[in-house]
């Protein structure tokens, strides 16, 4: 048995923010950033922030990604019977994103719940879907990343603020006796901790204890990027018993162009393979790797039979890649 995807979705919110807008913003604290340190470290142009007036939260987000997957796979809500989100700004502690966006596709009864491993967890939740659909009870999973990663960037913080945005991606999964994903591996090494990537905070007593925003030391998450997703890659390829080089889509986690483009040279993939979303989106977090899937997919950028590669990285240290049969 495997499990194939058998349709994508998205949604961005509405509102967008470019770069010059962004050192515009900052420049009223006094701090500096321009378009060409944004554009030339990272590749990111513009991002997409949530408006809470209008409503636009991780789980709107979430809800609107299922449903564009649910209608391109051509399914109803209420025939899914396991949901699994991955997000790290949930809009509450509990209950889940996943319960109530269980509720919002009219998939009552089913199994739902979240996934928490930062900008790996889509790779994390397909992983765990992929497992549980091959060992069934279930059939037909709606697997999203959804995020609002402006509600815990400090925008007095020049090195982290600009690098992210929010939005949302879904996939539909279904058990299948024709191949689709070939191997997923998700790994992670907790001693490169919250020093190198984290947001401590937490809710103690009716307090915020800790550090309500991002921090990052860029390096070192460079670094370590690299590895993990070069290293995870050519794991899923031999599993599969096929070459990194004859991935046909290349979907990377989209955190910055330079760890990208580094990632496919070594894999030896060329690049007009690769999904290039992060100049529109920003690092979206566990929404980047479904977002950027949807986006190739609906441009008509892979065909049957091919091969597609989706990876991802982010703290914990957490990282893993899917290799997959379209
Ligand atoms: N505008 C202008 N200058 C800035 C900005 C900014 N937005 N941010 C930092 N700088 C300055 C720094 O203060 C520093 O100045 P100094 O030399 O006077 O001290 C200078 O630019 C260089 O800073 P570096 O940190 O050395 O810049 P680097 O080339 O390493 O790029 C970056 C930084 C983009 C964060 C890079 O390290 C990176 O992309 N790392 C990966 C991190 C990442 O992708 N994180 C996402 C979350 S995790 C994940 O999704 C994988």
């Amino acid at each position: 048995m495997y499990s194939r995807i058998i349709g994508t979705g998205s949604a961005l919110p509405e509102k967008s923010l470019s770069n010059d807008e962004f050192a515009r913003l900052l420049a009223k604290d006094g701090i500096e950033t321009s378009d060409e340190w944004i554009r030339t470290r990272t590749g990111i142009v513009t991002r997409y922030f949530a408006d809470p007036e209008k409503g636009e939260c991780t789980t709107s987000l979430a809800v609107e990604a299922a449903k564009n997957a649910l209608e391109a796979a051509g399914v109803a809500g209420d025939s899914i019977d396991l949901i699994i989100v991955a997000t790290t700004t949930p809009d509450m502690i509990f209950p889940s994103t996943a319960a109530r966006v269980q509720a919002a596709l009219g998939a009552q009864g089913c199994a739902a719940f979240d996934v928490q491993a930062v900008c790996a967890g889509f790779i994390y939740a397909l992983n765990a879907a992929d497992a549980m659909l091959r060992a069934g009870p279930y059939r037909r999973a709606v697997v999203i990343g959804a995020e609002t990663m402006s509600r815990v960037i400090d925008m007095k913080d020049r090195s982290t603020c600009v690098l992210f945005g929010d939005g949302a991606g879904a996939v539909v999964l279904e058990s299948s006796s024709d191949p689709g994903v070939l191997a997923a591996r998700m790994y992670a090494d907790g001693r490169f901790d919250e020093k190198i990537l984290g947001l401590t905070a937490r809710v103690d007593r009716g307090q915020i204890v800790g550090h309500p925003y991002i921090n990052m030391d860029g390096r070192q998450v460079f670094k370590l990027a690299v590895d993990g997703l070069v290293n995870s890659a050519r794991e899923v390829a031999d599993l599969a018993c096929v070459r990194t080089e004859d991935v046909a889509l290349f979907v990377p986690h989209q955190a910055n162009l330079r760890i990208m483009t580094m990632v496919a040279k070594k894999l030896g993939i060329d690049e007009a393979k690769m999904v290039q979303t992060v100049h529109e989106h920003g690092n979206t977090s566990a929404a980047s790797v479904p977002l950027a899937l949807d986006r190739a997919v609906r441009e008509g950028r892979v065909k049957a039979g091919e091969l597609v590669l989706l990876q991802a990285v982010g703290a914990g240290m957490a990282w893993g890649s899917a290799l997959v049969r379209w």
